[in-house]
């Protein structure tokens, strides 16, 4: 059976949670491989709106494994609040259905107050994190004095790690952000009660992954933000901190790259960036207000406004080189009907010259003006199309610039927020 991954190939919101969610039917396995909490999927099904931030999608259905793989942050508060919620609600019946790897980091209190502490004191350099506690949390990984989820089954160890990671903290937050420093009993405390509600769900998640895709499982990779969020490939320092591409879902989920046999790109029919970073299509008229309203453009962890503008092919070009994409899935194609003219950006104009690759330093990218094409508009409400030959003359023409500016197909089209409102031209998985 196949193992897909999907990924975001723009600034994350691509609408990643309802196509993972619709997918999830034909896999026996999700994954989550990178990120943390800083993710929003909403999701609306039968006409209940629910969010998730950390747990796969997948949870929705019955008799799915979900599993959050080693490469994402875990906060443990938000992990136990996503699965009371999800109980509340009446999903997630069985404790079976989810599995946390020993080997993920957890984000600890201190990490968020950091990472709020910086954005609050940044006056040049603010990226406009989430304030989630991210990228502090990465960087104990990479420097080695994170806790692990593993660290949650050995009470003696815990109190060892806390207390290093806590030796340099609280210098860093008494003498150079001016707080309160974290006491390293109370940290310890919060985390043990956590701990209670998680370590049954701890588990050697590559081995079983192993295990299930040497059985026949179908495994379906769930990468969180976007591609031009991923701390290499992205706008760097706009990004977040970790890898948002493809070739991640290998080592954040513990599995070798020929494992996966296919890669999704997910972008919407235009574009959208929350924070800061350059945005070379960006709309700063009152189409941008209008798509807003229209595509409820609000941040589904943080309720930001998403700044909007329109569709930059030559950053999807980009994605689909670095995710070896398969195909791509386009959503709220629905957004664009009523606006006269659809324009896509072909290339950008930098100091004279006009170029068609995505320049890789941000002084660059700022001073990138984009060069379009225009096609017509299409006015019918699309939200009911069901197949490819339903939609509009001048809406099909649009994707099928996309798919020749970006050389690969289009495989589905999302035209609403509900599982039925999506055309589908080819299932990335088999029924
Ligand atoms: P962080 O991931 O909280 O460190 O934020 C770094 C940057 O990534 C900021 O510009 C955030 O707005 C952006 N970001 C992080 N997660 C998401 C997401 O799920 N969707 C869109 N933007 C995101």
């Amino acid at each position: 059976m196949p193992n897909i991954v999907i990924v975001g190939i723009q600034w994350g919101d691509e609408g990643k949670g309802k196509i993972v969610d619709l997918l999830a039917e034909r896999a026996d396995i999700i994954v989550r491989f990178q990120g943390g909490n800083n993710a929003g999927h909403t999701l609306v099904v039968d006409g209940k709106k629910i969010v998730l931030h950390l747990i796969p999608s997948g949870i929705l259905h019955p008799g799915k494994l979900c599993i959050i793989g080693n490469g994402v942050v875990v906060d443990p508060e938000v992990l136990v609040e996503e699965i009371e919620s999800l109980r509340g609600q009446g999903f997630f019946p069985d404790d079976a259905m989810l599995r946390v790897s020993s080997e993920a980091h957890l984000i600890m209190p201190y990490h968020k107050q950091l990472d709020q502490a910086r954005e609050a004191a940044a006056t040049v350099g603010k990226i406009g994190t989430t304030g989630r506690g991210i990228g502090p949390a990465y960087e104990d990984k990479a420097s080695r004095v994170g806790i692990r989820m593993n660290d949650l089954t050995n009470t003696g160890l815990l109190k060892e790690r806390i207390e290093l990671a806590l030796a340099e903290k609280n210098f860093l937050l008494t003498r150079y952000f001016n707080q309160s420093p974290a006491d390293p009993g109370q940290v310890f405390d919060h985390l043990a009660a956590l701990s209670e509600k998680i370590v049954r769900y701890i588990a050697d998640t590559p081995a079983l992954l192993s295990y299930r895709i040497a059985r026949g499982a179908s495994v379906m990779f769930e990468g969180a933000q976007g591609t031009l969020l991923d701390i290499d490939h992205g706008t760097f320092p706009y990004v977040t901190s970790s890898h948002t591409v493809a070739g991640c879902a290998a080592t954040g989920a513990g599995i070798g790259p020929t494992a996966i046999d296919a890669v999704y790109g997910i972008s919407k029919a235009y574009t959208t960036r929350v924070g800061e970073g350059p945005f070379p299509t960006e709309f700063f008229d009152e189409t941008g207000k209008c798509l807003q309203e229209k595509g409820t453009e609000f941040g589904a962890t943080t309720g930001r406004k998403r700044r909007c503008g329109w569709f930059d092919a030559v950053a999807a070009q980009r994605s689909v080189r670095v995710n070896s994409l398969t195909g791509v899935i386009i959503t709220k194609l629905d957004v664009l009907s009523g606006l006269p003219t659809l324009r896509i950006c072909t290339g950008y104009e930098i100091d004279g010259t006009l170029i068609d690759q995505f320049p890789s330093d941000i002084p660059t990218l700022e001073r990138a003006v984009p060069r379009y094409i225009d096609l017509p508009g299409f006015t019918d409400d699309i939200r009911n199309a069901r197949d490819y030959s339903d939609l509009p003359e001048n809406a099909r023409s649009y994707i099928e610039k996309l798919e020749e500016l970006l050389a690969v197909p289009v495989t589905m089209i999302s035209v609403g927020a509900e599982r039925t409102q999506t055309i589908i031209r080819r299932h990335p998985l088999p029924a």
